[in-house]
């Protein structure tokens, strides 16, 4: 249950204000942004009034949000007030220092920049999806919950640092122009890392795209076991995974890619507010935010991917949506709001930026072992498909190619017109022309002309799948019946996917030819073909049954 989760959260704060781990002690004060709506609650009501704080509002933002400084001493009642009257855990954002509060509410009424949603850069798309799998996602997974905790201060959550940032070194090696570096944050252990792919044509648009590296046992931060593989190994799994495929497919962004990893997110998205804060001081343009925290657990069947939306680039939203209609159409999506600012994409949000942020499942049906001993599996085929938005959205927003030569090829039927006698199957073929890289599909379905489904033929519909060096012909089978006089329908070819294109071919008119004796040819004179059963006649029985007719003609 995600109060449970929210509830031990609430300590996270008070032990991080009051009894931080020895080398950082904690500051007097603590600003925090709040949703204006808790701000309203806390002014209205007398019986939670602060001890040590006094209630102004140091800032005060749009309708979202609001910054306050609470006394450090207060921080744990401020977690409990929240949890109880609003169910978040803790619902606020905490800052640094008074002029990043400052900036936040600032930032908070700028309008981000316009950005080109094109859609329209296919081959590189499909070469890096292409690249991508579920296989070693787990690898990962594996690896980073190995670690005791990946608690933002610990040692051994600096350690998981460099088994990222070696992680990620090693896959770049191949590559001179990727960099990957630590980002170190002056008041914990734990750093972040940052890769870069510098962008050939736009270097100073950058595409960020990154989840959270530390994890936290809510009951026992400091020492607890905490696996955190959903929470949030599964999301560097992606991000990991991400870069081999750039690497893989020696994919060249026109736009500079920066993937991440954040340190302290669970300690109130420490580690991605000093990043984010640091480009908009800098003012560094990142034309879009794609954050991947918790991948791993399908909670819902009929829903592979939530989007959040709030906190979020409602624009940049409906991009990916547009996305995965045109490029994973398999997957089911929906919108819901997280509620509070539940991760670093609220971060960037919050200096301005275009933010995304797709979720495992609607919230509730979450993986609830989150911040536990017990989060310790995933599911690669659920991560696999945020890993595969993961490079579309990059291959789409960042632009670029990459080197591979893949030919997906072409589909088609081999003809365009075919006849067929009343009451025989019928068999057509689709070619896989020009390519038999990736696995590729396509869709067909019948279409009536005169000839209409049910009375003069049985309706067809699916999906062909070639895998990845397949360039064999696949078929259909239509059964036709009886007609009074010659129809035709069609067989309709639609919706390539895997970089396959349609070729010429993309549709069958089919006639049915009329045989029977109410309506004779005049050069044929035969007994009526008829069909038996299913139709099941073979050819070579037809031209036993035509040489009969000849032979009696003589
Ligand atoms: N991965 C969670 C966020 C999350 C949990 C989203 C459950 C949706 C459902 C994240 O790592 C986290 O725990 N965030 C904190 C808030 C943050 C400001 C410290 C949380 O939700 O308590
Ligand atoms: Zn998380």
């Amino acid at each position: 249950m995600k109060n449970v989760i929210n509830t031990g959260y609430a300590l996270t704060l008070f032990a991080l204000a009051t009894v931080a781990a020895p080398t950082y002690a904690a500051k007097e004060k603590v600003y925090v942004s709040l949703g204006a709506d808790v701000v309203k609650r806390l002014n209205q009501d007398r019986a939670i009034a602060f001890e040590h704080t006094p209630m102004s509002a140091l800032a005060r933002g749009d309708t979202a949000f609001a910054t306050i400084a609470v006394d450090a001493q207060d921080i744990d009642k401020l977690s409990t007030f929240v949890h109880q009257k609003f169910g978040r855990c803790p619902g606020f954002f905490r800052h640094e220092s008074a002029q990043q509060a400052l900036n936040f509410s600032q930032n908070q009424m700028q309008k981000s920049a316009q950005v080109d949603y094109s859609i329209d850069n296919s081959a590189t798309v499909y070469a890096l999806l292409n690249e991508v799998g579920a296989e070693q996602i787990l690898d990962t997974v594996n690896s980073l919950s190995s670690y005791h905790t990946r608690y933002y201060n610990s040692l051994t959550g600096a350690d998981a640092s460099q088994w990222i940032l070696d992680k990620w070194q090693s896959i770049a090696a191949a590559r001179a122009d990727i960099s990957v570096e630590f980002r170190e944050h002056a008041s914990w252990r734990q750093p972040s890392v940052i890769a870069t792919i510098p962008g050939t044509i736009y270097p100073d648009e950058i595409v960020v795209i990154g989840g959270h590296l530390d994890s936290i046992n809510v009951g026992n931060q400091q020492s607890g076991r905490a696996p955190g593989a959903d929470d949030n190994a599964s999301g560097i799994a992606v991000v990991t995974q991400t870069l081999d495929a750039i690497v893989t497919s020696n994919y060249r962004p026109e736009r500079t890619v920066m993937l991440m990893g954040y340190a302290a997110e669970e300690v109130g998205l420490r580690g991605s507010q000093v990043i984010a804060q640091t480009f908009k001081e800098a003012d560094k343009n990142v034309v879009g935010v794609a954050q991947f925290d918790m991948t791993g657990f399908h909670g819902e069947p009929s829903n592979d991917i939530v989007l959040v939306n709030d906190y979020t680039s409602a624009a940049q939203n409906t991009f990916m949506t547009q996305l995965m209609d045109a490029y994973l159409p398999d997957l089911n999506y929906a919108f819901a709001p997280c509620g509070y600012a539940c991760s670093d994409h609220a971060s960037w949000s919050s200096y301005g930026y275009n933010a995304s942020f797709p979720f495992e499942a609607p919230f509730g049906k979450h993986n609830q072992l989150i911040h536990t001993t017990d989060d310790l599996a995933v599911d690669p085929d659920h991560a696999v498909k945020f890993l595969r938005l993961s490079v579309v959205y990059m291959a789409e927003l960042a632009k670029g190619s990459t080197s591979d030569t893949l030919s997906f090829g072409a589909l088609g039927f081999n003809q365009s017109e075919v006849s067929v006698d009343e009451g025989l199957p019928l068999t057509l073929t689709i070619a896989r022309t020009g390519g038999k890289d990736g696995e590729v599909s396509i869709d067909y379905t019948t279409v009536d002309g005169d000839a209409v489904a049910g009375s003069n033929y049985t309706a067809v519909s699916g999906t062909l799948t070639w895998s990845d060096q397949d360039n064999s012909s696949k078929s259909i089978t239509i059964n036709t019946g009886d007609v009074s006089q010659n129809k035709a329908f069609s067989v309709v070819l639609s919706n390539p996917q895997g970089g396959v294109t349609l070729g010429s071919g993309d549709s069958v008119t089919v006639t049915i030819a009329n045989k029977s004796v109410d309506n004779p040819a005049p050069d044929h004179p035969v007994e009526p073909v008829r069909a038996s059963g299913g139709g099941a006649l073979s050819l070579s029985c037809l031209a036993l049954l035509l040489l009969g007719a000849v032979r009696r003609r003589w």
